[in-house]
């Protein structure tokens, strides 16, 4: 049994991790901003408060799992700006000080900097609305932070570019810096499917200090 404290709980993504994490038989810590999001109850689920943006309340919120998810954001663009690259600042900084002892980090990243095949990112697509190129090159700001970083262990999940609720398959490829798409040129992947590669990470971690996409 791992663990686990999940940053953003409560949001898309991050309760489906929770939810994953769960049903695998881990120990989760959900950490959310207002405990009355989270209305799931389980014997291996505590809910805590804290403050992503803040080293010292999430060392203290972290010390003693082995594995912190960070799964916050949502909001507009500047809400994105305001918590992504701050967050991940934060995170790194807090987990320093706990040493040997800190546990890995997992972060939820964004599809906007990865490579299309004409040689450009997603995010160099024309036409996209300035809000969207906001989130995306926020989650690409703290990419560049966690590439910098080198004395914590960190891995940054990048979905596909869709990714929303739907079916659990159990399926989904994995790739590094290139954006995945299906046959039919399509990129997606379902929070649920996302949430498993997440736990497939943390139960059997491949991927060290790098960045890493899912999808279909
Ligand atoms: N294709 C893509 O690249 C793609 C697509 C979708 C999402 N994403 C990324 O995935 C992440 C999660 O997305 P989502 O759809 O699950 O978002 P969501 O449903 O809005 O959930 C985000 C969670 O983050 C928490 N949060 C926001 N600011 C916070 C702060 N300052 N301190 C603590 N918690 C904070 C929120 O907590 P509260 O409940 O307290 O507000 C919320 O639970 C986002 O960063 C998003 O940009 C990427």
């Amino acid at each position: 049994m791992t663990n686990i404290v999940v940053f953003g709980a409560a949001g898309t993504i991050g309760s489906r991790i929770v939810r994953e994490a769960l049903e695998r038989g881990h120990q989760v810590t959900a950490v959310v901003r207002d405990p009355s999001k989270i209305t799931e109850t389980h014997p291996n689920l505590t809910t805590r408060t804290g403050d992503v943006l803040d080293p010292v309340s999430v060392a203290s919120t972290v010390a003693g799992h082995d594995v912190v998810i960070s799964a916050v954001g949502g909001g507009d663009g500047a809400a994105h700006q305001a918590t992504i690259k701050p967050s991940a600042v934060a995170l790194v900084d807090g987990l320093r000080t706990l040493g040997d002892k800190a546990p890995r980090l997992i972060s939820v990243g964004g599809a906007g900097s990865l490579r299309t095949p004409d040689g450009g990112q997603v995010w160099d697509a024309p036409g996209l609305p300035e809000e969207l190129l906001l989130i995306m090159h926020a989650h690409g700001d703290a990419l560049d932070h966690y590439r910098t970083v080198t004395d914590v262990g960190w891995c940054n999940i990048s979905p596909a570019a869709k990714i929303a609720p739907g079916e659990r398959t159990g399926t989904y490829r994995t790739g590094f810096d290139d954006l995945l798409t299906d046959e039919t040129g399509k990129s997606f992947i379902s929070a649920e499917d996302y949430a498993i590669a997440v736990l497939d990470e943390i139960e059997n971690p491949k991927h060290h200090q790098r960045r890493i996409t899912v999808a279909y």
